[in-house]
């Protein structure tokens, strides 16, 4: 069989693809996201998001509104509690990026460098982002991927049945002290926008009902109820295995790169690059999701 194929479901999807890893994402070619007359194949992609977790688009010139248009098409996006990088224009694009314009940052530096699920710290995180790449340093800035859905099926039956039902407490100000602690601390308004919230160890993906770990570094404070030194490396444990060569694609950005992705069954982590020769410029929409159970 050749390497791009139809994808085989009741009615064939509308576009064609190819898998990016043996167990999980796809690319999807031939596809020119900047015509409105793509919304159907786009609400295609909706439903196999479900199935395939991550789907890279490449080649792509997206204004901001039609990203945007995009994105809703997934559902109501959120905008970011750091607003001063909200600096397009438009409040439902978050700008990561090293670049400075008149003594301003235009966004976010070092975002997401620690394996995360985006807005895991809120009650009802993140379902999906859509991340755009405007421009990108010739090497390093990769992003790696891990499929939470392998991550938990390949664990040992009596380690799924220990965490089962735990909680874990996730601190957006416990993270951002650590990660940025050479920034101004978080305002008491952000800080009322990001209390510390818990959420299942093991998820149930909505749609499909498929289940997934749900753990990260960092922005993950405890797995609660344990003593704080058994939570620690319970939680180092579950990271290390899940961030495992198995089930993680490392994604290479070339300009015009999309990808999209559902938080509720996989993390991400951002790489180095040198900053202060090269330029990096990444434009992300974030999709509402519903609390994990
Ligand atoms: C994000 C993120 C990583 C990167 O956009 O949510 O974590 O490599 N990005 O830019
Ligand atoms: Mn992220």
């Amino acid at each position: 069989m050749s390497m791009s194929q139809r994808l085989s479901t009741a009615t064939p999807a509308p576009f064609t693809s190819r898998p990016l890893h043996p167990g999980f994402g796809i690319e999807v070619t031939d596809l020119d996201l900047s015509n409105p007359d793509s919304d159907a194949v786009v609400d295609a992609l909706v439903t196999a998001l479900d199935t395939h977790s991550l789907i890279l688009v490449r080649g792509q010139t997206l204004s901001n509104a039609r990203h945007v248009d995009i994105s809703r098409r997934f559902g109501d996006l959120l905008t970011h509690v750091l607003k001063q990088f909200l600096t397009t224009g438009l409040p439902e694009i978050y700008v990561l990026s090293n670049v400075s314009e008149q003594g301003k940052p235009i966004g976010n530096h070092k975002e997401g460098w620690n394996w995360h699920s985006d807005l895991s710290y809120v009650a009802e995180p993140s379902m999906g982002s859509l991340l755009y790449s405007v421009e990108v340093p010739p090497e390093g800035a990769d992003t790696l991927f891990a499929s939470m859905h392998l991550a938990w099926e390949s664990l040992p039956p009596a380690t799924q049945t220990k965490i089962r039902n735990m909680t874990a407490t996730h601190s957006y100000e416990g993270y951002y002290s650590r990660a940025f602690a050479d920034r101004a601390p978080l305002t008491d308004e952000q800080k009322a926008r990001t209390p510390d919230v818990v959420h299942p160890v093991v998820r149930t993906h909505p749609t499909t009902g498929r289940l997934s770990l749900y753990v990260g570094q960092d922005i993950v404070k405890q797995i609660d109820g344990l003593p704080a030194e058994e939570s620690a490396a319970l939680l180092a444990a579950l990271n290390a295995h899940a961030i495992s060569d198995a089930f993680t694609y490392r994604h290479k950005w070339q300009q015009g790169d999309l990808i999209i992705w559902d938080n509720r069954c996989t993390m991400h982590c951002a790489t180095p690059y040198d900053d202060n020769r090269y330029r990096r410029v990444m434009h992300r929409t974030t999709v509402a999701g519903t609390r994990p159970f």
